[in-house]
C-alpha cells in the first residue's frame, strides 16, 4: 500500500519535555523520522500555488493541476 498526503508546513514542530526540547519533523521529508532532519529547508522557495514532490534523493519535481483535491492534514 501506498498513499499521497500533501503537506503545507515547511518547518518542525518543537516538542518539549522537561528540560529537552525535540524537534518533530513537520514536511514529511526527514529521513529521521519522526524527528526533523533539517531537510525542511528545501521547501522554502517552493513556488507558490505549484504542488511538488520529492524524489529519493529529495529533488524537486513540479505538477500542475495533478492531483486537485489531493488531502491535507490540519496544521
Ligand atoms: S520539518 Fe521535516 S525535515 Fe525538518
Amino acid at each position: 500500500m501506498a498513499r499521497l498526503v500533501m503537506r503545507t508546513r515547511s518547518k518542525p514542530y518543537p516538542v518539549t519535555v522537561g528540560d529537552e526540547t525535540k524537534y518533530i519533523c513537520g514536511c514529511g521529508l526527514s529521513a529521521t523520522q519522526p524527528f526533523c532532519d533539517g531537510t525542511h529547508k528545501k521547501t522554502r522557495d517552493e513556488p507558490e500555488g505549484t504542488l511538488c514532490w520529492y524524489d529519493a534523493d529529495v529533488g524537486r519535481n513540479e505538477l500542475a493541476d495533478a492531483f486537485p483535491n489531493i488531502r491535507t492534514p490540519s496544521e
